[in-house]
């Protein structure tokens, strides 16, 4: 079965990546024919003032993607914008897709609302419905993401569905595969982001890591390190559960009997988090300098992509009647 998912390239990876989608896909890679694609032009559907980070960011994203055990020879791993088909596809799913579907659409309206984007701009609207066309091309069974794009990929099901009824069966419906643990919240409870300033980044040093676990939100009703806490409204219990189950259990019942104080279950974390980075970031350093051979395996990773992308759009456009 094949699978296909994205992210935008926005700058430094942070955990909220790993944990709500990262590390999901990494448990894909050996069942899975995998494609995974930088979702270069989807950034500029909200990024498009200044786009000279552009070409960087996609490769640090390139590079921690390696570094956390992306594998680019067994995955077909590529950039966006270097398959054109994409934007052929995306053009005539745009013909059949009604645009209420897009106005309901919530995460379209959380991603306008976050960015206080007065008026989104068409690019914007439609998103989602490249993101239908980033499957389809590949004719994708299954798409790991977090659960904030569950709609997205509802939406691509709806879509795909408009093109076969209207045309000719020529995609499968594509199902979510939502990761086990959901974005962890940011240092100040918020979802986690780098345009919120609150993520804590995976190539970050424990000393760096550490103010940031201090400011995590604990249960407001506990004061004392002895009071009875509830871990079910801790960010710091979210962080130990996502990243060290074994023991989470034990902590949550030492908060609730108020033997365990915020202030020495964050030293914990700060440690967690710290053991769980440090292969990554080792991984990292060892990548340094080796952005060419990164750039040479996303070419040959698009060269793969565009035989199956073209192979896709000679059906779409006898489907479609369109001259081929
Ligand atoms: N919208 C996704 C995100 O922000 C990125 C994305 C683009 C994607 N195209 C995709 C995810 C196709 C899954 C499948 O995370």
């Amino acid at each position: 079965m094949r699978l296909l998912s994205g992210m935008r390239p926005t700058g430094r990876l942070h955990i909220g990546h790993l944990v709500g989608a990262l590390n999901n896909w990494l448990s894909m890679q050996s069942e899975y024919d995998c494609f995974f694609m930088a979702a270069d032009w989807h950034a500029l559907t909200t990024s498009y003032t200044d786009t000279s980070k552009l070409p960087e960011d996609i490769m640090e994203m390139a590079l921690d993607w390696r570094a956390l055990g992306i594998d680019f020879t067994r995955s077909t791993v590529f950039v966006q914008s270097d398959v054109k088909e994409h934007a052929e596809l995306y053009l005539l799913f745009g013909m059949i897709t009604p645009m209420p579907w897009l106005e309901r659409d919530p995460t379209l309206k959380n991603m306008i609302e976050d960015m206080h984007l007065r008026g989104a701009n068409y690019g914007l609207m439609g998103y989602p419905v490249l993101q239908a066309a980033d499957i389809a091309l590949y004719k994708a069974g299954a798409v790991p993401v977090g659960i904030d794009q569950a709609p997205h990929i509802e939406l691509a099901r709806e879509i795909v569905r408009a093109f076969n009824h209207r045309f000719s069966i020529v995609f499968p419906e594509p199902k979510a595969l939502l990761a086990p643990t959901p974005r962890l919240p940011g240092t100040d409870g918020r979802k986690m982001s780098k345009s919120l300033d609150n993520a804590i980044f995976l190539d970050e040093t424990p000393e760096d890591m550490k103010p940031k676990v201090t400011q995590l939100i604990t249960d407001p009703g506990k004061i004392h390190a002895t009071d009875p806490g509830d871990p079910d409204i801790c960010s710091v219990q979210y962080y130990h559960k996502a990243l060290r189950p074994e023991d989470a259990p034990q902590a949550d019942t030492d908060c609730r009997a108020g033997r365990l104080g915020c202030v020495k279950h964050k030293g914990y974390l700060a440690e967690i988090l710290s053991s769980y980075l440090s292969p990554f970031r080792e991984a990292r350093a060892a990548l340094r300098g080796r952005e060419g051979e990164t750039r040479e395996l996303l070419k040959a990773g698009a060269e793969a992509a565009g035989r199956v992308a073209a192979e896709t759009m000679e059906e779409v456009r006898k489907a479609v009647n369109l001259p081929f």
